[in-house]
């Protein structure tokens, strides 16, 4: 019960990494406020609640940063505090040549995957200026720190998630706050399900990941809660590589 009486905010938790970390924070004693877009993250605060576990969905998009405040109001309203948050919504484009990539195509993945995630920082670092700290987690990538083909417009918005999680942390660190990100690999989850369905996609993946398989989103969900807790107390701007050694080869 590492987060018993603590509050957390994750972003995008319907289904994939962000559901799986909502319910190991709960496990861990968290009350979990769940934003989304999607109504099915519902059902992810509602699986919490069966399970004896504190959880609120609450519709929040991202790329709204008056949705992302008030993201932060639910926590403190229902729950009195806000202790950690995981910002983890996300979009995946499809693969594109980098001289096809359509300029709307680049503003989605921006909107999203970058300023979705600065948004959600914004409201909580305000909070926790106030509250005398708190721990954030973002969602970048593997593809945040090397480059995978086709993948530009995502790769930009992953780099710059990385960047802006070490701006923060070498602003805020004084005041308590600390500020890492993740960098998953290839994970089991419905924004992979179709290339992980394709053996000619998974057999030229595996061959470059150490481990031979995809990751299944709890296995990211345990440094989540690593990183939020007091365990991980002087770790700052890092950016923690979970990919089964796909990008150590
Ligand atoms: N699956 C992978 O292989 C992988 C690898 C590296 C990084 N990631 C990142 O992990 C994060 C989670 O992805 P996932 O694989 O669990 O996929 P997923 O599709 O299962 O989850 C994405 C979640 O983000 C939500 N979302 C999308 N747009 C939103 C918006 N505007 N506002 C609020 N919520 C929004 C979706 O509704 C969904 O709940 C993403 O940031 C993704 O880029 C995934």
């Amino acid at each position: 019960m590492q987060f018993k009486d603590k509050s957390v905010v994750v972003t995008g938790a319907s289904t994939g990494i962000g559901r799986a970390a909502a319910i190991a924070f709960a496990k861990a004693g968290a009350s979990v406020t769940i934003g989304d877009v999607d109504v099915r993250a519902k059902d992810t605060a509602t699986a919490i609640q069966a399970d004896g576990g504190q959880a609120q969905f609450v519709s929040c998009d991202v790329t709204d940063a008056a949705q992302t405040t008030g993201l932060v109001e639910a926590a403190l309203k229902t729950f009195g505090r806000l202790d950690a948050a995981f910002n983890n919504a996300g979009i995946l484009p499809a693969p594109v040549p980098f001289h096809e990539v359509e300029t709307e195509a680049l503003n989605q993945i921006i909107e999203v995957d970058l300023k979705g995630v600065f948004h959600c920082m914004q409201a909580q670092i305000r909070h926790f200026l106030t509250s005398g700290g708190g721990a954030i987690v973002n969602t970048a990538s593997v593809a945040g720190v090397i480059a995978d083909p086709y993948m530009s417009a995502y790769v930009a918005a992953k780099h710059a998630v990385v960047g802006l999680s070490r701006a923060a942390a070498v602003e805020y660190a004084q005041q308590g706050i600390r500020v890492n990100a993740i960098a998953p690999g290839l994970i089991n989850t419905p924004m992979t399900s179709q290339w992980l369905a394709d053996p000619e996609f998974t057999a030229a993946m595996y061959a470059h990941n150490v481990i031979g398989r995809a990751g299944q989103p709890e296995e990211i969900a345990g440094t989540v809660l690593h990183l939020c807790s007091d365990a991980a107390s002087f770790t700052n701007g890092s950016v923690v590589v979970v990919d089964g050694g796909q990008t150590a080869h």
